[in-house]
């Protein structure tokens, strides 16, 4: 087992699985309740503005600071310029990613939200 397997496994009880359309359940999610959050490969899955949507939900609910990672096979969405800074894309750990991921087809797109 890595070691993300076996930290998933020692906090098994307090993991919530929830099913949800993503902008409705961000949309009602408290100011500051999460602090990372992995967005799968979404941007594949909606246009620029639902995803620029999300990212601005992301932006004005995630506890600072922050972190996002999203993925892509096919669309590779914009930061909306309306967000000025945050987040911000670490393409170097993006490209870290991409080699090591045992995927070799996806984008990977590492945000700070400071
Ligand atoms: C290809 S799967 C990714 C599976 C897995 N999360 C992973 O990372 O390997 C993408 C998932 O996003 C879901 N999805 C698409 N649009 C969505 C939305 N607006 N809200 C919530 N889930 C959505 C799809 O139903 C699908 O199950």
């Amino acid at each position: 087992m890595t070691t993300t397997p076996r930290r998933i496994w020692r906090n098994r009880d307090r993991i919530e699985i929830g099913e949800a359309e993503l902008i409705q359940h961000l949309t009602q999610c408290p100011r500051g309740s999460f602090g990372k959050i992995h967005l799968s490969n979404l941007p594949d899955w909606m246009d620029q503005d639902q995803f620029g949507t999300v990212l601005t939900l992301v932006n004005e609910k995630i506890a600072r600071p922050g972190r996002a990672v999203w993925r892509f096979l096919h669309g590779d969405r914009r930061v909306p310029g309306s967000l000025a800074g945050s987040p911000v894309l670490d393409r170097e750990l993006g490209g870290v990613l991409e080699l090591a991921d045992r995927f070799p087809f996806y984008g990977i797109r590492p945000a700070i939200l400071a």
